[in-house]
């Protein structure tokens, strides 16, 4: 584990992570939604949640699972001291806001908030680390991110109609690290937007420019039935 320590610019500015949990994992074509499979002795939500703990940052993790969820209360995790359980919502926009609106009265408008799928569980506290050192000085925040290895077509229909500058082409990951009273305030803005499909497409939609601090390769969601054996092997190398 990577044990930094870090010396926030304001030293009373807090961390505090939300992560979404309140998905039904319809392209997993499971029998339960993905974030509660098994992954290596444990479930996919356990070793994500495991993971934020060991960064050694978070003053709180709130945590946004469906109201129906059976499988959330069963886990020992949900009892930790620091995890915080929200109502999840329609969209995920909507559960991060949920998450946000728990941890309203620990948070100041500047403290930073790191939003963080349940779905990836392979991220690692060096990543968490270095998402913050490379932002905390930043006016606005930005998302771990990944050029694309391959070629991008734009396409109408099966027709390619252009070649992307990949160079210009990043696929966005978690965490995204923005502070609370602005991404608070852009989801509100924009709720019930299908556009914002992640958090900084929030704070993009307020004309802000969120930057991207390029992540490890490994950090993957995990979506289809072929990637839970990835995110296995991910982890038996990291
Ligand atoms: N999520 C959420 N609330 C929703 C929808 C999604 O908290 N209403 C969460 C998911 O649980 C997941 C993360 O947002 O941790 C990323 O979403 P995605 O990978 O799309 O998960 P699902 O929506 O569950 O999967 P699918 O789109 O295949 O149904
Ligand atoms: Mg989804």
């Amino acid at each position: 584990m990577n044990s930094r320590h870090f010396l926030p610019m304001t030293p009373s500015t807090k961390f505090f992570a939300i992560v979404p949990a309140a998905g039904v994992g319809k392209r997993m074509q499971a029998d339960r939604p993905k974030q509660y499979l098994e992954l290596a002795g444990k479930t996919v939500i356990e070793h994500t949640l495991l993971r934020l703990l060991q960064a050694d940052v978070f003053t709180a993790i709130a945590v946004a699972v469906s109201e129906e969820d059976p499988y959330w209360p069963d886990l020992a995790v949900s009892q930790h001291q620091l995890i915080i359980t929200a109502p999840g919502g329609k969209e995920r926009a909507d559960s991060v806001l949920s998450g946000l609106k728990i941890i309203r009265e620990q948070a100041s408008d500047d403290d930073w908030v790191l939003v963080h799928d349940a779905a990836r569980p392979c991220i690692t506290a060096g990543d968490i680390h270095y998402l913050i050192d490379s932002l905390i000085n930043d006016d606005v925040g930005g998302i771990l991110a990944l050029a694309s290895p391959d070629t991008l077509k734009q396409v109408q229909g099966h027709a390619i109609t252009g070649t992307l500058d990949r160079s210009h082409i990043w696929r966005a990951l978690t965490p995204q690290m923005f502070r609370y009273g602005m991404l608070k305030a852009a989801l509100e803005q924009s709720q019930g937007n299908p556009a914002i499909t992640d958090d900084a497409s929030a704070l993009e939609l307020q004309g802000l420019q969120p930057k991207i601090v390029e992540g490890r390769p490994d950090n993957i969601k995990i979506t289809r039935p072929e990637d839970l054996a990835l995110a296995q092997f991910y982890m038996e190398q990291q």
